[in-house]
């Protein structure tokens, strides 16, 4: 079992990758849809009334089920013919982009999921631009087909302009958006034709149907696509593996997450052309093998997800290697030894104990206290993978306990929800611990980071917002300077950068033109939108 043709097998099996879309779009129901595709399920509407039961299991999940919006991620392992998938969630709320960031980090491929009545969405674009930092290929799904939409054309060209993606459909629609009776096969030439089953709940039967029946019973939506699809011959627009796999190119499939239309047709090219894991590169730009000793690292920290379980879960990439339950593994930034005892994987809510893992697969190891976003864990040959970046930070706030008895709560949660990188937690060597100062990409981070110090940690704080526009990382040298100048304030982030806070926006522009020998980093250079 041990040897390094197994691990090179399995990994080649893997396929890690997360969908992306603007809320709505449909992220949930194709998630479901693929999960019923592949037997993990039998019975559709499972999962969406799982996220209907969440309230039952997490308080604080109660809280996104009643905004609607996602904010824990999820990560779900099924088997799909002889490919493992691995698929990781992503919240879909433009406040949440860093801990999308995060998930990104640890997968290989993205699924791109467009409403086709709304094409690219302000949250679709902000996300692929995560995407296109880390180079990661693009898998674009325009689905609601069922239902009246734009000119699928059209929306070719929103993607190729918007997000400069030369888009290649792989699936074509016969029938407009609305009237869709199935997708012809570009590379084959085949048509199938799709049933819907009622709600969707059972795979939707499927026919493949050679050219000359389909014109027979078609009609003139054959002869439409057909059109189109010499159109797109005519300009090429063929899906090409290397530039998919460098990133610039993205097969687009058609269908429907509610029909079932076009879901087979997408698993199956997540597992024919999604990229399996690769060898990562470390810090110095090694290359650590597939086959090596054991290493990963860590993406995200989640704490309290079940109330009944009080635990804190760092959940980790495996990046080489086989991993066994019950290892000896080292954290690289700590040099301290890793529990392995208690890993776990959810499907959802649902946890299940692992015992071994293989490269691309995700682990949830239990009570790691000692571990952080971004840290390296290993056997063997020591080995350290550059960290997850963190977002430059657009809006801030202090938070200040309400119940002054609760202060050690208060602490206690505040160093908590910094560690799971909820939000960054910065602090006034002179003030201590009481008020510190809160930096987040978007406000409703707060309103997470309020809610859970008060129901996981009995510390009912106020949030008062702050007057600051910007943050940039910086030195002693240039903080004795910053200090004279007004509207600034200098704090401290808990892994002991000292950062500079601006109230003004311009004057910080002005004062990196006037005095560039002042040290004032951006947060994160590849944040999209910074
Ligand atoms: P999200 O995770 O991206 O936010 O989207 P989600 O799957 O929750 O879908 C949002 C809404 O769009 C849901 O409707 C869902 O049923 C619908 N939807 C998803 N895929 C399709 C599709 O292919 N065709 C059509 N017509 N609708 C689709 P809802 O009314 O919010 O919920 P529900 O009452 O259907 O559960």
């Amino acid at each position: 079992m041990e040897n390094g043709a197994n691990i090179s097998e399995e990994a080649l099996r893997r396929r890690t990758f997360a969908i992306i879309s603007h809320p709505d779009a449909g992220k949930t129901s194709l998630t479901e849809k693929f999960l019923l595709y592949a037997g993990a399920i039998q019975d559709a509407g499972s999962v969406r009334a799982r996220a209907g039961q969440r309230s039952a299991t997490s308080d604080w999940m109660e809280m996104e089920r009643q905004r609607g919006i996602s904010i824990s991620s999820t990560v779900l392992q099924f088997p799909y013919g002889d490919h493992v998938f691995n698929l990781l969630d992503t919240p879909g709320h433009r406040d949440f982009s860093e801990d999308t960031y995060r998930v990104l980090a640890a997968v290989d491929a993205v699924i791109m999921v467009l409403d086709t009545a709304k094409g690219i969405e302000a949250q679709t674009l902000k996300l692929f631009n995560v995407c296109r930092s880390r180079n990661l290929p693009v898998l674009t799904f325009f689905n609601k087909f069922d239902r009246p939409g734009r000119d699928p054309l059209e929306l070719l060209d929103e993607v190729e302009q918007q997000i400069g993606l030369r888009a290649t459909p792989a699936t074509w629609p016969v029938g407009q958006p609305g009237d869709f009776r199935g997708t012809i096969d570009r590379r084959t030439g085949l048509f199938t034709k799709y049933t819907r089953t009622a709600r969707g709940a059972a795979e939707a039967p499927e026919e493949i149907i050679d050219a000359e029946r389909a014109a027979a019973e078609e009609g003139d939506a054959w002869k439409v696509a057909l059109d189109s699809c010499s159109l797109l011959d005519a300009i090429e627009a063929n899906v090409d593996l290397p530039s998919f796999l460098a990133g610039k190119s993205t097969p687009v499939f058609v269908g429907s997450a509610l029909t079932n239309f076009g879901v087979r047709a997408l698993l199956d090219a997540v597992a024919e052309l999604a990229p399996p894991p690769l060898p990562r590169f470390d810090i110095a730009e090694n290359e650590r093998v597939l086959e090596s000793p054991f290493s990963g690292f860590v993406f995200k920290i989640q704490a309290n997800m079940d109330p009944n379980h009080r635990d804190r879960l760092a959940f980790a990439r495996v990046c080489s290697g086989h991993f066994e339950r019950g290892m000896d593994i080292e954290c690289t930034r700590s040099g301290r030894a890793v529990g392995t005892k208690y890993v776990t994987t959810a499907f959802g809510n649902d946890r299940e104990t692992i015992e071994e893992a293989f490269p691309g697969d995700i682990i949830g190891l239990v009570n790691a206290g000692d571990l952080r976003i971004g840290d390296t864990i290993y056997a063997g040959k020591k080995v350290e993978f550059p960290g997850v970046p963190r977002f430059a930070p657009e809006v801030f706030a202090s938070a200040r306990p309400l119940d002054r008895s609760k202060i050690k709560q208060f602490r206690k949660g505040i160093e908590q929800l910094d560690q799971e990188g909820v939000v960054q937690v910065l602090r006034d060597l002179d003030f201590g611990d009481t008020e510190p100062v809160l930096a987040a990409v978007g406000v409703l981070q707060f309103e997470v980071f309020a809610y859970r110090l008060s129901s996981e940690f009995s510390a009912p704080t106020e949030i008062i917002s702050s007057p600051y526009q910007a943050m940039r990382i910086t030195d002693k040298a240039s903080a004795d300077r910053l200090r004279q100048i007004g509207g600034i304030r200098i704090l401290y982030r808990s892994d002991n950068e000292m950062v500079a806070l601006f109230e003004n926006k311009y004057r910080l522009q002005r004062l990196e033109k006037d005095e560039p020998e002042l040290t004032l980093k951006l947060v994160f250079d590849g944040q999209p939108d910074s």
